[in-house]
């Protein structure tokens, strides 16, 4: 058994109360991967961390992810801060199809090798959960390759991974003026493909002017779900083209960046239960002013999540504290809530809040121990995320001999 003691405030959701709660001076005893008790200290376990009155967290599950890819797109940063947009220079040559060829060049081997590098980094930085998307290979052995680098990093690494079929994240070169042969391929080859292959739990879809249109996104989430995958919809980010629309009319399990949403449309989210997963790392890293409308939709009643959208072009950030800050600054976020959105909700937006997003007896021991001593410090330290130690499943990050 494994004993964490002298916890000075243990700050998480808790599903029974429906709050978030900080309880002061506890412990937590973890056995088999499951937390088994949390109360007031009496140092009994086989291995003992002492938390020096430090806070303790739910480990982050980030909800939303593009990590499979190689090459960098650090010139396109450049060319933003001299005045082009994500739009310009995805037309020009560079965005999403820029990283087409180094996916589909890469052995397993090699591809493994630099995703399960970020991994390390997102689990040092607290992420405990990541969904994770395809979306950089755009053809059905590409694809498929980078779900089973997923999979085996998943069953490898100490950090969880949901992988999402992500074929329709753009029209690749050989298809340019073809899109809806493109789609034909998604639907008649590659979901069947990736269904069979077994390993990917969702399907998304670009729905944006210039890549997926309406009536393409929802042949294509149609035609998922009829192979079983959950449907999740990138919406509204540069414009509304009726994503959101489509995410409640297919029950999405979510629907994210949604900076273009329209007040109907939030309204369709407030009657469903498609959970509404806000980027803010996004809108910051492209200079961009208008954030998603988090207050509005939060009270409205819309079930926010928030996540990093770690990817090659338009948000190079894997850190969930960074991410929280962001929240907190340009969404309007409380502390709470931001904290709420990206542990707790963040499971609800991968079906999986029954074992993980929040720390109570029964749940999986994900946690982090802080070299801090109060929420409202994890925001305060924005680019620094001052962690003593990371347990996953009940194990240790840092080894304790
Ligand atoms: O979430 N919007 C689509 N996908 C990413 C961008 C991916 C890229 O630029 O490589 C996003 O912003
Ligand atoms: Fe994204």
């Amino acid at each position: 058994m494994l004993h964490l003691k002298n916890i000075g405030i243990l700050s998480t959701y808790n599903s029974a109360t429906d709050s978030f709660n900080s309880l002061k001076n506890c412990s937590i005893d973890i056995e088999d991967k499951i937390v088994t008790n949390i109360g007031s200290s009496n140092n009994n376990g086989d291995f003992i961390i002492d938390c020096n009155q430090k806070l303790v967290t739910p480990g982050f599950v980030d909800a939303h992810t593009h990590p499979v890819f190689t090459n960098g797109r650090e010139k396109e940063f450049t060319q933003r801060v001299s005045g082009k947009s994500y739009e310009e220079i995805s037309l020009s040559g560079g965005g999403i199809n820029s990283n087409i060829k180094g996916v589909r060049e890469s052995n397993e081997t090699e591809l493994l090798d630099i995703v399960m590098g970020r991994m390390d980094e997102f689990l040092s930085l607290g992420t405990t959960t990541i969904e994770a998307k395809t979306g950089y290979g755009l053809d059905t052995e590409s694809e498929l390759k980078s779900l089973r680098v997923l999979d085996n990093i998943h069953n490898n690494h100490q950090i969880d991974i949901f992988p999402t079929f992500l074929g329709a994240h753009s029209i690749p070169d050989e298809f340019n003026g073809d899109a809806d042969g493109y789609v034909d391929l998604i639907c008649n080859e590659m979901i069947p493909a990736v269904s069979k292959q077994g390993i990917a739990k969702f399907c998304d879809v670009f729905c944006e002017v210039g890549y997926f249109d309406l009536l393409q996104s929802s042949k294509i989430l149609k035609t998922a779900m009829k192979y079983n995958l959950t449907p999740r919809i990138h919406s509204d980010e540069f414009s509304n083209i009726g994503g959101t629309k489509l995410a409640s009319e297919v029950q999405a399990v979510s629907a994210d960046h949604l900076m273009e949403i329209s007040d109907n449309d939030i309204d369709l989210l407030t009657n469903s239960d498609t959970i509404a997963i806000l980027l803010p790392g996004t809108t910051f890293f492209l200079g961009k002013e208008k954030y998603a409308p988090a207050r509005k939709l939060i009270d409205r009643g819309v079930h926010i999540a928030i996540a990093s959208d770690f990817n090659p072009g338009s948000c190079h950030i894997k850190s969930m504290p960074f991410i929280i800050g962001l929240s907190c600054i340009y969404l309007g976020l409380s502390i709470e809530e931001a904290l709420k959105a990206a542990t707790w909700s963040g499971a609800c937006a991968l079906n999986e809040q029954d074992r993980i997003g929040s720390i109570e007896v029964g749940k999986q021991a994900d946690l982090i121990i802080w070299d801090l001593d109060k929420i409202e410090q994890i925001p305060y330290n924005l680019t620094s995320a001052p962690i003593k130690n990371v347990i996953k499943a009940g194990e240790p990050l840092i080894s304790l001999d």
